[in-house]
């Protein structure tokens, strides 16, 4: 476990919550590592009927830490078919029950993409998308190439994942990847509830209507893997890390 990560069980939901509220909620290796073990431990577990994935109040998260991609871009060993966020990519698209998010505040790159996986997503009034992979000399990961246009349409998958633009929660709704905008501070509680309703349906036809609905895994993942050869050599690039340097200069200067 890491103090980053927070998994409890309430009733039948599975509570995943993101909480390094000094970094923004920022994804570390040990939490892509923490997130993927609790998904991946409760696919047998018939305890656990749903999860709810949270950043707690007022962020959901700035995305994958731009510490560990510098370290990443600037190391001798290419670690990235093995990386943590790559196993945690493929717990998702290998998830058998329904994931409900919590959005309050910033989701930025895999905070965004990471919806495209989930099966319910609420945001606050003040929450804001953005995958902006272009700032950083990156390109999309997380199936997100191939799930994005899939539910909101080409043109605004281009504007936010080649262009970087930022949507906020109304136009998220609008889009068709947030079902519902709540108070601030209310997303975690709401999501409490949505999953009460979805713990009450018969399980098994929750299984077999969610996989109906959804891509073949395989489909995912083989995105999931092209991409993040691609995203593993962006990382490399003078781009890349000339990015990642200069937001580490930010925070320091
Ligand atoms: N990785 C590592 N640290 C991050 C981070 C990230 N993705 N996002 C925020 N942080 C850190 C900041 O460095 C800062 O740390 P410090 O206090 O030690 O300097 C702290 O979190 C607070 O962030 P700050 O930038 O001061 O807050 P802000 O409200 O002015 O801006 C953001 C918030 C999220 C808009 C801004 O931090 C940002 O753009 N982060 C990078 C997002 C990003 O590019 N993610 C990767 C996408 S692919």
């Amino acid at each position: 476990m890491t103090e980053h990560l927070i998994v409890a069980d309430d009733k039948h939901a599975r509570v995943i919550t993101m909480r390094r509220p000094e970094k923004k909620n920022a994804i570390t290796h040990e939490m892509y590592r923490a997130m993927c073990e609790a998904i991946n431990s409760a696919q047998d577990n018939p305890d656990v009927r749903c999860f709810i994935i949270t950043g707690g109040s007022g962020v959901f998260t700035a995305g994958n830490d731009v510490e560990d991609f510098l370290d990443t871009g600037t190391s001798k060993v290419d670690a990235s078919r093995a990386s943590n966020a790559v196993k945690f990519l493929h717990a998702l698209a290998h998830n058998t029950k329904p994931i409900i998010a919590a959005v309050d505040g910033i989701a930025i790159g895999i905070g965004t993409t990471m919806l495209f996986h989930c099966d319910y997503v609420l945001a606050s009034k003040t929450a804001t998308f953005a995958t902006p992979f272009i700032n950083l000399g990156l390109v999309p990961e997380a199936a997100s190439s191939l799930l994005m246009p899939r539910t909101i349409g080409h043109q605004r998958a281009f504007a936010m994942l080649v262009m970087g633009r930022t949507v906020d929660a109304d136009h998220a709704r609008e889009a068709g990847f947030v079902n519902e905008v709540v108070a601030p501070g209310q997303t975690e509680a709401e999501a409490r509830k949505v999953a009460r309703d979805i713990c009450e349906l018969p399980t098994e036809a929750v299984a077999i209507s969610r996989k109906l609905l959804k891509l073949p895994p395989e489909d995912m993942t083989r995105r999931i893997d092209q991409e993040a050869h691609l995203f593993a050599e962006r990382m490399r690039s003078p781009e890349a890390v000339a990015a990642f340097k200069a937001f580490m200069a930010r925070r320091k200067g």
